[in-house]
């Protein structure tokens, strides 16, 4: 696990900006594994700037996201769809066609994380994975006790979980109870995996990622055992470490 320490917000954002455009440069058709969240907000506004001002194409990149919530409509403001719509693939040129969430609006979820899983593999897999960290050491919305084998499946949410994404919704109890999300085993088959990290709030998790040890009660402590991992994280993230 490389890690790059960096001072702020700002700096982790455009450092992952910089590894996804390079990333989109040598590879045109890179299959681009994102996730959403206040963390990755700034990164995207990069990449968007980017997009405008240097012109880096994603006309042939393929997207797929970590995760969404049951039970939201896709256009619903809360939807993992709407924040990627919003935030990212309006401002820059990929088609929408060549963007994959899974559908937290299917009848049939379970079919649904099935597809999901075997669309990521007829894409190839993922060549760049960007992973956030949930304050409980979530990654997608996999949560303490989640097993390392697991693909893409159906969650309840932990519910410190939901009440650190309340701050989206208008109460508490407007946050959904489930999500569909990639499995460990899903994630940890992406070729490099970049895990980024800001703010005191995350300083506590990130002590346990440190510590080293592999359990499921750090979902997130899994990456230790992947070759090609690299962490961005920022001094507050990194303040207790
Ligand atoms: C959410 C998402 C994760 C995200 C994490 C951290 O619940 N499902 O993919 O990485 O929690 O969110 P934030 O960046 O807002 O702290």
């Amino acid at each position: 696990m490389k890690l790059i320490e960096v001072a702020n917000y700002e700096e982790m954002s455009q450092k992952a900006a910089d590894i996804i455009i390079s990333q989109v440069k040598k590879k045109p058709d890179s299959v681009l594994g994102l996730a959403t969240g206040s963390t990755m907000l700034g990164t995207y506004q990069q990449l968007v700037q980017d997009h405008q001002q240097n012109g880096t194409s994603y006309r042939n990149v393929r997207t797929v996201n970590l995760d969404e919530y049951i039970g939201l409509s896709l256009d619903h403001p809360n939807s993992y769809r709407y924040y990627m719509n919003q935030h990212l693939f309006f401002h820059i040129d990929i088609p929408l066609s060549q963007t994959y969430i899974p559908n937290g609006a299917s009848d049939d979820v379970e079919a649904e994380c099935k597809r999901y899983e075997q669309l990521i593999e007829n894409l190839g897999g993922i060549d760049l994975q960007i992973l956030g960290i949930g304050r409980n050491g979530h990654i997608g919305f996999n949560e303490p006790g989640t097993s390392f084998s697991a693909p893409t499946h159906v969650v309840e949410l932990a519910p410190s979980t939901r009440q650190a994404n309340a701050r989206f919704f208008p109460s508490l109890e407007d946050v959904p109870r489930q999500a569909i999300t990639m499995g460990i085993a899903t994630i940890m088959k992406s070729r490099h995996i970049v895990l980024l990290a800001s703010g005191t709030a995350k300083a506590p998790i990130m002590v346990k990622l440190f510590e080293g040890t592999v359990t499921a009660d750090v979902p997130a402590s899994v990456l230790h055992t992947h070759p090609n991992v690299t962490v961005i994280a920022d001094e507050e993230a990194l303040s207790l470490v």
